[in-house]
Protein backbone atom coordinates (compact mmCIF):
# COMPACT_ATOMS: atom_id res chain seq x y z
CA UNK A 1 0.00 0.00 0.00
CA UNK A 2 1.13 3.22 -1.26
CA UNK A 3 1.42 5.60 1.99
CA UNK A 4 0.70 9.61 1.71
CA UNK A 5 3.66 10.60 3.64
CA UNK A 6 5.75 8.97 1.44
CA UNK A 7 8.42 11.14 0.14
CA UNK A 8 9.26 11.13 -3.75
CA UNK A 9 11.14 14.73 -3.47
CA UNK A 10 13.79 15.07 -5.77
CA UNK A 11 14.32 19.33 -5.99
CA UNK A 12 14.98 21.88 -3.70
CA UNK A 13 13.05 23.14 -0.50
CA UNK A 14 10.04 25.41 -1.06
CA UNK A 15 7.46 27.63 0.98
CA UNK A 16 4.13 26.99 0.55
CA UNK A 17 0.84 27.93 1.10
CA UNK A 18 -2.07 25.09 1.15
CA UNK A 19 -5.72 26.16 2.12
CA UNK A 20 -7.91 24.00 3.78
CA UNK A 21 -5.32 21.85 5.66
CA UNK A 22 -7.31 20.71 7.95
CA UNK A 23 -9.52 19.15 5.98
CA UNK A 24 -9.28 15.52 4.26
CA UNK A 25 -7.45 15.52 1.01
CA UNK A 26 -5.35 18.88 2.78
CA UNK A 27 -4.28 17.26 5.63
CA UNK A 28 -2.50 14.38 3.22
CA UNK A 29 -1.30 16.63 1.47
CA UNK A 30 0.46 18.86 3.87
CA UNK A 31 2.34 15.77 5.84
CA UNK A 32 3.88 15.15 2.09
CA UNK A 33 4.52 18.67 1.45
CA UNK A 34 6.48 18.35 4.86
CA UNK A 35 7.60 14.39 4.12
CA UNK A 36 9.44 16.22 0.81
CA UNK A 37 11.02 18.94 2.97
CA UNK A 38 9.24 21.92 2.17
CA UNK A 39 8.19 24.77 4.81
CA UNK A 40 4.33 24.44 4.59
CA UNK A 41 2.16 27.45 5.89
CA UNK A 42 -1.36 25.77 6.76
CA UNK A 43 -4.56 27.92 6.97
CA UNK A 44 -8.13 26.29 7.46
CA UNK A 45 -10.96 28.11 9.23
CA UNK A 46 -12.36 24.46 11.29
CA UNK A 47 -15.99 25.20 9.10
CA UNK A 48 -17.99 23.04 11.20
CA UNK A 49 -19.53 20.75 8.50
CA UNK A 50 -18.21 18.11 10.38
CA UNK A 51 -16.87 18.20 13.36
CA UNK A 52 -13.49 20.38 14.80
CA UNK A 53 -12.08 17.08 16.58
CA UNK A 54 -11.66 15.22 13.41
CA UNK A 55 -9.87 18.38 11.24
CA UNK A 56 -7.95 18.64 15.05
CA UNK A 57 -6.56 14.91 14.87
CA UNK A 58 -6.08 15.43 10.40
CA UNK A 59 -3.68 18.07 11.69
CA UNK A 60 -1.47 16.26 14.42
CA UNK A 61 0.97 14.86 12.36
CA UNK A 62 1.63 18.06 11.08
CA UNK A 63 1.85 20.12 14.01
CA UNK A 64 4.55 17.82 15.44
CA UNK A 65 6.61 19.34 12.67
CA UNK A 66 9.09 22.58 13.16
CA UNK A 67 8.56 23.19 9.21
CA UNK A 68 4.84 23.64 9.43
CA UNK A 69 3.04 26.80 10.37
CA UNK A 70 -0.62 26.84 10.81
CA UNK A 71 -3.38 29.83 10.94
CA UNK A 72 -6.82 29.56 11.70
CA UNK A 73 -8.80 31.87 9.58
CA UNK A 74 -11.61 32.36 6.68
CA UNK A 75 -10.90 33.05 3.38
CA UNK A 76 -13.49 35.26 3.14
CA UNK A 77 -12.49 37.63 5.67
CA UNK A 78 -8.43 37.35 6.48
CA UNK A 79 -5.57 39.52 5.93
CA UNK A 80 -3.94 36.78 3.79
CA UNK A 81 -1.24 38.92 1.99
CA UNK A 82 1.41 38.32 4.92
CA UNK A 83 0.51 34.64 4.44
CA UNK A 84 1.43 34.67 1.12
CA UNK A 85 4.61 36.39 2.43
CA UNK A 86 7.45 34.40 0.54
CA UNK A 87 5.54 31.08 -0.25
CA UNK A 88 6.16 30.19 -3.77
CA UNK A 89 3.36 27.82 -4.40
CA UNK A 90 -0.35 27.89 -3.28
CA UNK A 91 -2.14 24.85 -3.26
CA UNK A 92 -6.02 25.67 -2.98
CA UNK A 93 -7.90 23.12 -1.68
CA UNK A 94 -10.22 25.01 1.31
CA UNK A 95 -13.81 25.06 -0.15
CA UNK A 96 -17.47 23.69 1.09
CA UNK A 97 -17.63 20.46 -0.17
CA UNK A 98 -20.51 18.11 -0.38
CA UNK A 99 -23.57 18.11 -2.56
CA UNK A 100 -26.25 18.08 -0.40
CA UNK A 101 -25.94 21.34 1.87
CA UNK A 102 -25.18 22.77 -1.18
CA UNK A 103 -29.03 23.47 -1.55
CA UNK A 104 -29.72 24.25 1.89
CA UNK A 105 -27.54 26.68 2.39
CA UNK A 106 -26.25 28.43 -1.07
CA UNK A 107 -25.14 31.57 0.32
CA UNK A 108 -22.24 29.72 2.82
CA UNK A 109 -20.97 27.79 -0.96
CA UNK A 110 -20.96 30.80 -3.09
CA UNK A 111 -19.28 32.58 -0.52
CA UNK A 112 -16.63 30.07 0.52
CA UNK A 113 -15.88 28.23 -2.72
CA UNK A 114 -16.73 31.61 -4.96
CA UNK A 115 -15.57 34.67 -3.13
CA UNK A 116 -12.82 33.22 -0.54
CA UNK A 117 -11.14 32.66 -3.78
CA UNK A 118 -11.57 35.51 -5.34
CA UNK A 119 -10.20 36.65 -2.30
CA UNK A 120 -7.29 34.17 -2.45
CA UNK A 121 -6.68 35.26 -6.21
CA UNK A 122 -6.34 39.21 -5.73
CA UNK A 123 -3.73 38.51 -2.76
CA UNK A 124 -1.70 35.88 -4.74
CA UNK A 125 -1.67 38.77 -7.64
CA UNK A 126 -0.18 41.20 -5.29
CA UNK A 127 2.26 38.42 -4.30
CA UNK A 128 5.60 36.76 -5.68
CA UNK A 129 3.28 33.62 -5.97
CA UNK A 130 4.91 31.34 -8.79
CA UNK A 131 1.94 28.77 -9.17
CA UNK A 132 -1.47 28.82 -7.61
CA UNK A 133 -2.60 25.11 -7.83
CA UNK A 134 -6.40 25.23 -7.81
CA UNK A 135 -8.52 22.08 -6.45
CA UNK A 136 -11.80 21.53 -8.19
CA UNK A 137 -14.17 18.58 -9.17
CA UNK A 138 -15.91 16.18 -11.52
CA UNK A 139 -19.13 18.25 -10.33
CA UNK A 140 -18.23 20.73 -12.25
CA UNK A 141 -19.15 18.53 -15.20
CA UNK A 142 -22.43 17.22 -13.94
CA UNK A 143 -24.54 13.83 -13.99
CA UNK A 144 -22.53 12.44 -15.98
CA UNK A 145 -18.53 12.95 -15.61
CA UNK A 146 -17.15 10.72 -18.26
CA UNK A 147 -14.05 11.67 -20.56
CA UNK A 148 -11.57 13.72 -21.03
CA UNK A 149 -11.20 17.90 -19.96
CA UNK A 150 -12.73 18.38 -23.31
CA UNK A 151 -16.31 17.40 -21.99
CA UNK A 152 -19.01 19.95 -21.36
CA UNK A 153 -19.30 21.36 -17.87
CA UNK A 154 -23.09 21.07 -16.83
CA UNK A 155 -22.96 21.31 -13.07
CA UNK A 156 -26.45 20.10 -11.33
CA UNK A 157 -25.51 20.96 -7.92
CA UNK A 158 -24.87 24.57 -6.49
CA UNK A 159 -21.37 23.00 -5.30
CA UNK A 160 -20.53 22.06 -8.83
CA UNK A 161 -21.49 25.29 -9.88
CA UNK A 162 -19.53 27.22 -7.14
CA UNK A 163 -17.02 25.28 -7.76
CA UNK A 164 -16.64 25.82 -11.93
CA UNK A 165 -16.57 29.47 -10.79
CA UNK A 166 -14.15 29.50 -9.10
CA UNK A 167 -12.29 27.40 -11.89
CA UNK A 168 -13.42 31.12 -13.86
CA UNK A 169 -11.94 33.26 -11.86
CA UNK A 170 -8.25 31.48 -11.79
CA UNK A 171 -8.79 31.90 -15.71
CA UNK A 172 -9.93 35.11 -15.77
CA UNK A 173 -7.34 36.15 -12.97
CA UNK A 174 -4.63 34.63 -15.49
CA UNK A 175 -6.52 36.23 -18.37
CA UNK A 176 -5.90 40.05 -16.56
CA UNK A 177 -3.32 39.45 -14.35
CA UNK A 178 -0.94 36.95 -16.06
CA UNK A 179 -1.47 34.31 -12.34
CA UNK A 180 -0.15 31.35 -13.54
CA UNK A 181 -2.72 28.57 -12.35
CA UNK A 182 -3.33 25.32 -12.71
CA UNK A 183 -6.67 23.24 -12.00
CA UNK A 184 -6.86 19.64 -10.63
CA UNK A 185 -10.15 18.19 -10.82
CA UNK A 186 -10.62 15.20 -8.63
CA UNK A 187 -13.01 12.35 -9.19
CA UNK A 188 -14.25 10.88 -5.87
CA UNK A 189 -11.59 10.99 -3.13
CA UNK A 190 -11.38 8.05 -0.99
CA UNK A 191 -9.32 6.57 1.82
CA UNK A 192 -8.31 7.18 5.54
CA UNK A 193 -9.98 10.14 6.84
CA UNK A 194 -12.25 10.88 4.17
CA UNK A 195 -14.97 13.18 5.14
CA UNK A 196 -18.00 11.31 7.56
CA UNK A 197 -20.45 12.71 5.22
CA UNK A 198 -19.12 11.21 2.21
CA UNK A 199 -20.95 7.78 0.67
CA UNK A 200 -18.01 5.08 1.51
CA UNK A 201 -17.23 6.19 5.15
CA UNK A 202 -21.00 6.10 5.89
CA UNK A 203 -21.14 3.03 4.06
CA UNK A 204 -18.11 1.35 6.04
CA UNK A 205 -19.90 3.02 9.41
CA UNK A 206 -22.66 1.74 9.29
CA UNK A 207 -21.60 -1.93 8.06
CA UNK A 208 -19.20 -2.11 11.35
CA UNK A 209 -21.89 -1.05 13.45
CA UNK A 210 -24.98 -3.40 12.20
CA UNK A 211 -26.79 -0.42 10.95
CA UNK A 212 -28.95 0.78 7.72
CA UNK A 213 -27.36 2.13 4.89
CA UNK A 214 -29.49 4.99 2.83
CA UNK A 215 -28.85 3.80 -1.13
CA UNK A 216 -29.95 6.99 -2.92
CA UNK A 217 -30.71 5.12 -6.62
CA UNK A 218 -30.61 1.43 -7.69
CA UNK A 219 -26.92 1.10 -7.01
CA UNK A 220 -25.73 1.04 -10.59
CA UNK A 221 -24.37 4.52 -10.22
CA UNK A 222 -20.54 3.80 -11.25
CA UNK A 223 -17.22 6.16 -9.95
CA UNK A 224 -14.18 6.55 -10.58
CA UNK A 225 -12.60 7.53 -7.15
CA UNK A 226 -9.51 8.10 -6.39
CA UNK A 227 -6.89 7.04 -3.47
CA UNK A 228 -5.96 9.98 -1.47
CA UNK A 229 -2.53 9.30 -2.01
CA UNK A 230 -2.86 9.25 -5.67
CA UNK A 231 -4.42 12.59 -5.47
CA UNK A 232 -1.89 13.79 -2.83
CA UNK A 233 1.30 12.62 -5.80
CA UNK A 234 -0.79 14.00 -8.55
CA UNK A 235 -0.94 17.62 -6.38
CA UNK A 236 2.76 17.23 -5.95
CA UNK A 237 3.90 16.68 -9.67
CA UNK A 238 1.17 19.75 -10.51
CA UNK A 239 4.07 21.91 -8.42
CA UNK A 240 6.96 20.00 -9.60
CA UNK A 241 6.08 19.60 -13.37
CA UNK A 242 5.30 23.82 -13.87
CA UNK A 243 5.86 24.37 -16.86
CA UNK A 244 4.19 21.26 -18.34
CA UNK A 245 1.09 22.17 -16.41
CA UNK A 246 0.39 25.88 -16.71
CA UNK A 247 -2.92 27.32 -17.30
CA UNK A 248 -4.33 23.68 -17.76
CA UNK A 249 -7.40 21.92 -16.90
CA UNK A 250 -6.26 18.09 -15.97
CA UNK A 251 -8.61 15.67 -14.25
CA UNK A 252 -7.30 13.28 -11.64
CA UNK A 253 -9.43 10.18 -10.89
CA UNK A 254 -8.25 6.44 -10.18
CA UNK A 255 -8.22 4.67 -13.38
CA UNK A 256 -10.62 2.16 -12.30
CA UNK A 257 -14.82 2.43 -12.45
CA UNK A 258 -16.86 0.78 -9.97
CA UNK A 259 -20.68 0.58 -9.41
CA UNK A 260 -22.02 0.95 -5.33
CA UNK A 261 -23.42 -2.06 -5.44
CA UNK A 262 -19.94 -3.62 -6.34
CA UNK A 263 -18.34 -1.26 -3.53
CA UNK A 264 -20.76 -2.60 -1.26
CA UNK A 265 -19.82 -6.12 -1.73
CA UNK A 266 -16.53 -5.33 -1.67
CA UNK A 267 -16.88 -3.78 1.71
CA UNK A 268 -19.06 -6.67 2.87
CA UNK A 269 -16.42 -8.96 1.88
CA UNK A 270 -13.52 -6.35 3.64
CA UNK A 271 -15.31 -6.16 6.85
CA UNK A 272 -17.18 -9.77 7.22
CA UNK A 273 -20.61 -8.35 7.59
CA UNK A 274 -23.75 -8.11 5.60
CA UNK A 275 -24.80 -4.54 4.38
CA UNK A 276 -28.16 -3.98 5.52
CA UNK A 277 -29.94 -1.47 2.80
CA UNK A 278 -32.68 0.89 2.18
CA UNK A 279 -33.58 2.04 -1.36
CA UNK A 280 -34.35 5.66 -2.19
CA UNK A 281 -35.14 7.72 -4.98
CA UNK A 282 -31.89 9.56 -6.23
CA UNK A 283 -31.24 12.72 -5.31
CA UNK A 284 -31.51 16.11 -6.59
CA UNK A 285 -27.24 16.89 -7.53
CA UNK A 286 -26.06 13.02 -7.72
CA UNK A 287 -23.97 12.49 -10.69
CA UNK A 288 -25.05 9.39 -12.43
CA UNK A 289 -21.28 8.04 -13.96
CA UNK A 290 -18.01 9.46 -13.23
CA UNK A 291 -14.94 7.98 -14.99
CA UNK A 292 -12.23 10.23 -15.77
CA UNK A 293 -10.39 10.05 -19.04
CA UNK A 294 -6.66 10.88 -16.81
CA UNK A 295 -4.51 10.69 -20.22
CA UNK A 296 -3.78 14.14 -19.87
CA UNK A 297 -2.57 13.42 -16.32
CA UNK A 298 0.01 10.95 -17.75
CA UNK A 299 1.29 13.02 -20.28
CA UNK A 300 1.69 16.37 -18.38
CA UNK A 301 2.10 15.41 -14.61
CA UNK A 302 3.53 11.30 -15.43
CA UNK A 303 0.12 10.54 -13.00
CA UNK A 304 -0.42 7.02 -12.72
CA UNK A 305 -2.75 5.80 -9.76
CA UNK A 306 -0.95 3.10 -8.32
CA UNK A 307 -3.92 2.08 -5.58
CA UNK A 308 -6.82 -0.74 -6.05
CA UNK A 309 -10.63 0.46 -5.09
CA UNK A 310 -9.70 -3.06 -3.17
CA UNK A 311 -6.52 -1.71 -1.45
CA UNK A 312 -7.70 1.71 -0.68
CA UNK A 313 -11.27 0.54 0.62
CA UNK A 314 -9.00 -1.91 3.00
CA UNK A 315 -7.26 0.89 3.97
CA UNK A 316 -9.87 2.89 4.72
CA UNK A 317 -11.59 0.42 6.23
CA UNK A 318 -8.86 -0.15 8.79
CA UNK A 319 -8.86 3.34 9.62
CA UNK A 320 -12.75 3.30 10.37
CA UNK A 321 -12.47 0.65 12.46
CA UNK A 322 -9.29 1.50 14.44
CA UNK A 323 -10.68 4.92 15.01
CA UNK A 324 -13.87 7.33 16.25
CA UNK A 325 -12.76 9.37 13.60
CA UNK A 326 -15.76 8.80 11.16
CA UNK A 327 -18.99 10.08 13.29
CA UNK A 328 -20.93 13.23 12.51
CA UNK A 329 -23.23 14.18 9.48
CA UNK A 330 -24.75 11.45 8.06
CA UNK A 331 -25.79 13.04 5.04
CA UNK A 332 -24.62 10.77 2.24
CA UNK A 333 -23.21 13.44 -0.08
CA UNK A 334 -19.98 12.65 -2.42
CA UNK A 335 -17.72 15.38 -3.09
N1 LIG B 1 -13.08 14.61 -1.23
C1 LIG B 1 -13.44 14.47 -2.51
O1 LIG B 1 -13.89 13.40 -2.95
C2 LIG B 1 -13.26 15.62 -3.47
C3 LIG B 1 -13.59 15.40 -4.82
C4 LIG B 1 -13.45 16.46 -5.71
C5 LIG B 1 -12.96 17.68 -5.27
N2 LIG B 1 -12.66 17.86 -3.97
C6 LIG B 1 -12.15 19.16 -3.54
O2 LIG B 1 -11.02 18.95 -2.74
C7 LIG B 1 -10.91 19.98 -1.75
C8 LIG B 1 -10.77 19.34 -0.38
O3 LIG B 1 -11.93 18.54 -0.11
P1 LIG B 1 -12.03 17.64 1.19
O4 LIG B 1 -12.84 16.47 0.84
O5 LIG B 1 -10.68 17.47 1.78
O6 LIG B 1 -12.92 18.60 2.12
P2 LIG B 1 -12.76 19.01 3.66
O7 LIG B 1 -14.04 19.65 4.05
O8 LIG B 1 -12.30 17.86 4.47
O9 LIG B 1 -11.61 20.10 3.61
C9 LIG B 1 -11.84 21.43 3.20
C10 LIG B 1 -11.32 22.34 4.32
O10 LIG B 1 -11.46 23.69 3.87
C11 LIG B 1 -11.80 24.49 4.99
N3 LIG B 1 -12.49 25.69 4.52
C12 LIG B 1 -13.66 25.74 3.85
N4 LIG B 1 -13.99 27.03 3.59
C13 LIG B 1 -12.98 27.79 4.11
C14 LIG B 1 -12.75 29.18 4.17
N5 LIG B 1 -13.65 30.06 3.69
N6 LIG B 1 -11.62 29.64 4.75
C15 LIG B 1 -10.71 28.75 5.26
N7 LIG B 1 -10.90 27.42 5.26
C16 LIG B 1 -12.02 26.94 4.69
C17 LIG B 1 -12.70 23.60 5.84
O11 LIG B 1 -12.71 24.00 7.20
C18 LIG B 1 -12.11 22.22 5.61
O12 LIG B 1 -11.24 21.84 6.68
C19 LIG B 1 -12.14 20.85 -1.93
O13 LIG B 1 -11.79 21.96 -2.71
C20 LIG B 1 -13.11 19.95 -2.68
O14 LIG B 1 -14.02 20.71 -3.46
C21 LIG B 1 -12.80 16.85 -3.04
Amino acid sequence: MKQASLSKNSESPRRVLVTGAAGFVGSHLVERLLADGHQVVGLDAFLPYYPRPLKEANLTAARANPRFTFHECDLRDAHLEPLLANCEVIFHLAAMPGLMLSWQDVPLYASCNILGTQRLLEAARHSDIQHLIHVSTSSAYGVEACGTEEAPTRPISPYGITKLAAEHLCQAYAHNFGLPYTILRYFSVYGPRQRPDMAYNILIRTLLAGQVFSLYGDGAQSRGNTYVADAVDATVSAMERRAACLGEIINIGGGQVVTLRETIALLEELTGRTARIEYHPPRPGDQRHTAADISKAARLLDYHPATTVRAGLAAQVQWQTGSSHSGGVATGAER
